[in-house]
């Protein structure tokens, strides 16, 4: 059976040994050599073969182990995890950035969208009284210390001169961005504090009574807040020696949070890292086959092309995925997600999303801007010709109370689909590989992260999953 991928082989050199590689797993037997003693076992040979591809495409398409951060001053991410988890810094004190990133489901919450203020439980228990969802998944939350852009369309992003974009305008002040020590990263927690179905409530709070847009006057209020507790003032001059904590703003507050998740979401001791770094007994051999799948037969590293699996020049893309829920836009009650347009006002961009890291992508379920793949075996069969698997998109994976909600826009969606896509067909079996190969990309370490405290100083109730990851 000639397989169709053989033609968008890059290299000639990779042509041969991959070659030999489908000669010995394309489903026909193994070809082994001819005596004298004694006979390699097949098997072992076309192992062997499979190991040295994979380390030869790995080597062409440049992909080493990931970067480590810079060392971080302790006192900064002690700061920023206490911020983190403490719902002070909602309107209503009833939610922090941990209730959707919660560390024991990789940064996640394992719902396909957010809910946010008003909300109760943790984790996929986690409803709204009133059945309010966010507009889109909560994003992982690892090694960010890569990334130049934030969000599922980039909305905060450092362009290329070094400054920063985001949806404050001037409320973010010079002074306030040279407090920041991790670019995007640390203007993050900016954001989430004033969005109202996130954090910031309705206008019986004092942070909610606050209009719309006024960055400056909430960032100021949630700074009255804290400077009420001790622990606080304590943790923010021990954070900032030099500085007196009169002269802070929720700059600094917002940096010691991008501190914490740097440190504390920094999870790259991976299977696959330790087989770039030379330990070929890492990947099993089903990995070995989906990598080779991954990064070369099915185009995924066309998009996934970095060291941490995003785009190299920070493109967005349009990869074919139902669009339910409220929806991201400007106008309200549209229950339409533009993506990129929505950031660039280029209609060019309709659709367009980042492409996310996939380090540790395994602990993440459900995947995609909104959640729309319940497990990876459903968002990698996705990509097996996306036009048909976008008609027929089985909406029994999402929440009984948002399947209503699919919009019937499919031809919309694929009208400008990311024309890398268009030929990507495969046979079942290599979707299986290829999630073996993406659960090679899972740190041990990130399967037990736990990183809340036992207390905050508001003396609040930190988010904490019982029970860990189900
Ligand atoms: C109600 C749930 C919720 C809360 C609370 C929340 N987030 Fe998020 N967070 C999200 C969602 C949803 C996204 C993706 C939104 C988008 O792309 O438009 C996100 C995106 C992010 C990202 C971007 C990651 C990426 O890969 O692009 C970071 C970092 C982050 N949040 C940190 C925080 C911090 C810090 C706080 C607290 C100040 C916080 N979040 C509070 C739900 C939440
Ligand atoms: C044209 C660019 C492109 C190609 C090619 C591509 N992807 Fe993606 N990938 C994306 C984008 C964009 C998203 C985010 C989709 C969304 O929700 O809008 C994504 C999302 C994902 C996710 C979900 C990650 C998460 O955290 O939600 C996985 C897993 C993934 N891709 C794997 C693959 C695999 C496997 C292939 C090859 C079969 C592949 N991708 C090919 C652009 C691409």
């Amino acid at each position: 059976m000639s397989r169709r991928m053989v033609p968008q082989l890059e290299k000639a050199t990779a042509a041969g040994v991959l070659l030999a590689f489908l000669g010995a797993c394309g489903g026909e037997e193994p070809v082994a050599p001819s005596p004298p003693p004694p006979p390699p076992d097949p098997v072992e040979t076309s192992r062997e073969i499979l190991i040295d591809s994979v380390r030869l495409v790995a080597d062409q398409r440049n992909l080493d182990p990931l970067d480590p951060h810079d060392p971080i001053r302790p006192e900064l991410v002690e700061l920023g995890r206490m911020l983190a988890f403490d719902r002070v810094l909602s309107g209503e004190k009833d939610i922090s950035c941990m209730t959707c990133h919660l560390p024991e489901l990789g940064g996640s919450d394992a719902l396909s969208l957010t809910v946010g203020q008003g909300g109760q439980g943790l984790g996929a228990d986690r409803i709204h009284p009133s059945g309010v969802f966010g507009p889109r998944h909560s994003t992982t939350l690892f090694n960010l210390h890569l990334r130049r852009s934030l969000f599922w369309d980039g909305r905060l992003e450092e362009l290329e001169d070094g400054e920063l974009r985001t949806d404050a305008g001037a409320h973010l002040t010079p002074e306030m961005i040279d407090v920041f020590e991790f670019g995007v990263t640390s203007a993050q927690a900016l954001f989430p504090v004033e969005n109202r179905q996130e954090m910031r409530g309705g206008s019986d709070n004092p942070v909610g009574a606050l209009p719309d847009g006024a960055f400056t006057a909430v960032w100021a209020r949630l700074m009255d807040r804290l400077v009420e507790f001790e622990d606080y003032r304590a943790l923010f001059v021990a954070a900032y020696p030099g500085v007196a904590f009169d002269d802070m703003t929720f700059a600094h507050a917002s940096n010691a949070i991008g501190a914490f998740m740097i440190e504390g979401f920094a999870m790259n001791d991976t299977p696959f890292d330790r087989f770039l770094a030379g330990d070929t007994t890492q990947l099993s051999t089903p990995a070995l086959r989906g990598a080779l799948r991954f990064m070369n037969e099915h185009r995924c590293m066309r998009c996934h092309e970095t060291d941490s699996f995003q785009d190299r020049q920070g493109d967005f893309h349009n990869s074919g995925v139902p669009q339910f829920g409220p929806g991201f836009s400007d106008e309200p009650g549209v229950g339409d997600d533009l993506g990129r347009e929505r950031v660039t006002g280029d209609p060019a961009d309709r659709r367009l999303f980042q492409v996310p890291p996939l380090r540790n992508v395994e602990l993440t379920a459900p995947y995609g801007h909104a959640g729309q793949f319940a497990t990876l075996e459903a968002i990698v069969r996705h990509y097996n010709n996306v036009e048909a698997r976008l008609r027929e998109y089985d909406v029994s994976q999402i929440p009984p109370e948002l399947r209503g909600t699919l919009l019937n826009n499919f031809d919309e969606i694929l009208a400008n689909l990311d024309t890398l896509l268009i030929p990507v067909r495969f046979e079942e079996g290599d979707a299986g590989d290829i999630v073996e190969f993406l659960k090679s990309l899972t740190d041990p370490r990130a399967l037990t992260l736990d990183l809340a405290p036992d207390t905050v100083p508001s003396g609040l109730p930190v988010d904490r999953l019982t029970g860990g990851r189900r």
